[in-house]
C-alpha cells in the first residue's frame, strides 16, 4: 500500500504541500482533487521520488521513498503532468527505451511491449515519431511508458487534462479497466471524473487535506443532495408550483429556473421530499413532464471546501 506521515514540502516561505497523512490500499482509485496550485503534482513528485519532502516520510509498499528509492520507484508507474516524452522518437523506439530502464529483458520484454502496445491500441503508430502524434496518442503513450513493467501502483497525474470528450472517455475506460488488484492516484482539478473513475476522492486545499471522502459521500455534503427537480410541462405554472412546493414544511428553499421552465427544491436538512412534493405538484394541478432527485453537486462541494 501506500502510506505517507505528515508529508510537507515547502519552497521558501510556500507550503506547497501541507502535513499530508493518508494510506491507499489495493483496489483503491484515489482522486486528488483541488484547484490550481493546491499541491497535486507535488505530492505525486514526492510519492515517485522525483523531489525530497522537507519533512515526513512516504511508504510505496513499505519501502520509504527516501531511503529506499529504487524499491519503491520499482512498484510504481507513473504519467507525469502533460505526459511528457522524448519528441524525436519514435513510439516504438520510447517504449522500447522505458523497457530498457526498467530492467525488462528478453522474453518478458518483449511480452510487456506486446501487451501494452495492444492495450493502448499503440500499433498503427508505432514507427511515427512522438510528436507527430494526436494529443490522445501521445497520452496513450504516456500510458503505456507508465505500466510497461506492470506496477503495482500507478500514479497519473492529470492523465485527461486537454484531451476531447472522447479521448477522456477512452482514458477513463482504460483506467477503469487497470484498476483490479492495484493502486491508482490520480489527480485532477475535472469534477466529473470523479465520479467516473475514483472510489475515493480526497480534496486539497492549499496544500492541505480538506476532506477524503467516497464520491458519494463528498456528493451527499451539497445542499442540493436529495433535492427534487421538476421540468414543468408549461413554463406559465411555475408560479403556481413554486408556492405549492414552497409550502411544504420539509423544503429549505425552492430555485426556479425560468427560462428552461424547470423549479428545484432543496430539503430541509437533506431529508428525501420525494413523496411529498409530488402528492403536493399533482393536488395543485401542476403538469411535470420530468422529475429528478439529485445526488448532489460535487462542484458546489468542491467551491465551499476548497474557498480561500
Ligand atoms: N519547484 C518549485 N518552486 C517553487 N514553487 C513551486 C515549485 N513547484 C511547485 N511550486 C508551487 O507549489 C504550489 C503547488 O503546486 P503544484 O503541486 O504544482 O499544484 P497542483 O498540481 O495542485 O496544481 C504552487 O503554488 C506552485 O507554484
Ligand atoms: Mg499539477
Amino acid at each position: 500500500m501506500i502510506k505517507t506521515e505528515h508529508l510537507t514540502k515547502r519552497y521558501g516561505r510556500l507550503t506547497a504541500v501541507d502535513d499530508l497523512s493518508f494510506e491507499v490500499v489495493p483496489g483503491e482509485v484515489l482522486g486528488f482533487l483541488g484547484p490550481n496550485g493546491a499541491g497535486k503534482t507535488t505530492t505525486m513528485r514526492m510519492l515517485t521520488g522525483f523531489i525530497t519532502p522537507t519533512s515526513g516520510r512516504a511508504w510505496i509498499y513499505g519501502h520509504d521513498v527516501e531511503s529506499d528509492p529504487i524499491a519503491a520507484r520499482t512498484c510504481i508507474g507513473y504519467l507525469p503532468e502533460g505526459a511528457p516524452a522524448y519528441g524525436e522518437m519514435t513510439a516504438r523506439a520510447f517504449l522500447e527505451f522505458i523497457a530498457d530502464l526498467r530492467g525488462l529483458r528478453g522474453a518478458v520484454r518483449r511480452a510487456r511491449l506486446d501487451t501494452v502496445i495492444q492495450r493502448l491500441e499503440l500499433a498503427p503508430v508505432l514507427q511515427q515519431s512522438i510528436e507527430t502524434l494526436s494529443k490522445g496518442f501521445r497520452r496513450r503513450v504516456g500510458l503505456a511508458q507508465a505500466i510497461v513493467h506492470d506496477p503495482a501502483v500507478l500514479i497519473l497525474d492529470e492523465p485527461t487534462d486537454g484531451l476531447d470528450p472522447n479521448q477522456k472517455h477512452e482514458v477513463r475506460t482504460l483506467i477503469n479497466e487497470m484498476s483490479r488488484g492495484k493502486i491508482i492516484v490520480i489527480s485532477t482539478h475535472i469534477l466529473e471524473e470523479v465520479d467516473a473513475v475514483c472510489t475515493r476522492a480526497m480534496v486539497i486545499a492549499r496544500g492541505r487535506l480538506v476532506a477524503d471522502d467516497t464520491p458519494a459521500g463528498l456528493a451527499a455534503r451539497s445542499r442540493y443532495h436529495n433535492a427534487v427537480s421538476l421540468q414543468l410541462e408549461r413554463p406559465e405554472q411555475l408560479a403556481v408550483a413554486r408556492e405549492a412546493v414552497a409550502a411544504l414544511p420539509q423544503v429549505a428553499a425552492v430555485e426556479v429556473d425560468e427560462r428552461g421552465g424547470k423549479l428545484t427544491a432543496l430539503p430541509a436538512g437533506g431529508a428525501a421530499i420525494l413523496g411529498p412534493i409530488s402528492d403536493r405538484i399533482a393536488q395543485a394541478g401542476v403538469h411535470v413532464v420530468a422529475l429528478r432527485v439529485e445526488p448532489g453537486r460535487l462542484d458546489e462541494v468542491f467551491r465551499t471546501l476548497t474557498h480561500l
